[in-house]
């Protein structure tokens, strides 16, 4: 008896907390036994270590990269978060082993996605176990990622060769913030925060038009002075590339939740409003790869901007009173799209990932309605945000 009125108080705490909502629409322990099954596959039919799943080729096979491509880290990141989930071992040895596998990328200097590379996979493990052996190998690749910026700028450079430009920064960098922020309070290091503050103001000066949709590429001369504006994986220089504006409002996000800069919310939420109120948001809300695609609705759709976008709405759902219901229903909704089997695959099938029907990069002829490992990544953040958020 006690026993059940206890429950019933805790019950009762949770739904009146501010923070939970009544009924959740998705079962996270089911998308999560689904997940378990086709890692399972995954772990089984990838025994080599310097073979990161990444994709579905052409002709229907598995597609790998090896460790020095900027998705090696999200595989041992979903690892983690099986773990974390589940609590079973077998889970933690499978993701100890992915995340060791990229200790040689500490190194790597000629790229600016060491955040998702190291942060996804040590990060998560650092966070889950407290194993202080993934602190060296994150705190070596946070002071190589803060090679890449250049006071002249105030900002990390994203390529080292782009075309005619210059000195390029990407959306997509704005992610690898959190990780200089978390090397800084680990090393009391300020410089990393101080660079990640002077990237993330440059970027929201520079990267952004009047609606708040962002840019994909600006193409800096020194002092900041920008001279070209650009995309690269979009359908158009001037168009909404949807996981660049996924990647924006995760980043400033992340931004305010470590600053508490009010800036950083107030354009997150304004990313946010432009995409919720897009006339070519579709009904389910897994956007198409561009918001400007040019045969809207004949485009493919993005689960992985989906994806990134539920993450994010979840985690400002908890910041914003006002918005709180909106954010947490756009995100629910996302949520229960991408695990419907439209977009959540059989187990046995899609190369063991997850979920179906991402793009890559469109205009590169490349990943073009395939499942992609940083869907599935972002897709298991979301769900486990979701059930701290609910009632499960
Ligand atoms: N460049 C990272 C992405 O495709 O989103």
């Amino acid at each position: 008896m006690k026993k059940i009125t206890l429950l019933f108080i805790l019950i009762l705490f949770k739904v009146t907390s501010g923070r939970a909502q009544n009924k959740p629409l998705i079962d996270v322990e089911k998308q999560f036994s689904i997940a378990a099954k086709q890692y399972e596959g995954m772990l089984a039919t990838h025994k080599d270590l310097t073979q990161f799943p990444q994709s579905t080729k052409k002709n229907g096979e598995a597609d790998n990269r090896t460790s020095d491509w900027w998705c090696s880290g999200f595989f041992g990141g979903s690892l983690w978060y099986l773990y974390e989930y589940t609590g079973a071992e077998k889970w933690k040895t499978a993701a100890d082993r992915w995340t060791r596998a990229l200790d040689k990328e500490k190194y790597n200097t000629r790229t600016h996605d060491l955040g998702f590379m190291l942060y996804c996979s040590y990060g998560n493990g650092y966070r889950i176990t407290q194993n202080n052996e993934y602190i060296e190998p994150m705190v070596t690749g946070a002071n190589s990622l803060s090679t890449r910026f250049d006071p002249a700028y105030g900002l990390i450079k994203s390529w080292d060769k782009h075309a005619d430009c210059e000195y390029p920064v990407i959306i997509d960098n704005m992610m690898n913030l959190e990780f200089l922020c978390w090397a800084a309070k680990q090393t009391k290091d300020k410089k990393l925060r101080d660079i990640a503050i002077k990237h993330a103001d440059n970027t929201l000066k520079h990267h952004f038009r009047k609606d708040y949709s962002s840019f994909h590429v600006v193409c800096y001369l020194p002092g900041t002075k920008v001279f070209r504006k650009k995309t690269h994986q979009g359908a158009a220089d001037s168009s909404a590339w949807a996981r660049g504006q996924a990647w924006a409002m995760y980043g400033y996000a992340l931004m305010y939740r470590e600053t508490k800069d009010k800036k950083y919310l107030k354009q997150a939420e304004g990313i946010a409003s432009f995409i919720i109120n897009h006339p070519n948001m579709p009904e389910d809300k897994v956007p198409y790869w561009d918001f400007n695609a040019p045969n809207i609705p004949n485009e493919e759709r993005d689960a992985s901007a989906a994806a990134v976008f539920a993450s994010a709405f979840l985690e400002m759902s908890t910041f914003s009173k006002k918005n709180q219901k909106l954010y947490f229903k756009t995100a629910e909704d996302m949520l229960v799209s991408l695990s419907s089997p439209v977009y959540t695959a059989k187990i046995g099938e899609n190369n063991n990932f997850i979920l179906k029907h991402s793009v890559g990069h469109k205009p590169g002829n490349s990943e073009i309605d395939t499942p992609l490992v940083y869907a599935d990544y972002y897709y298991l953040e979301a769900l486990l945000r979701y059930k701290k958020l609910t009632v499960q």
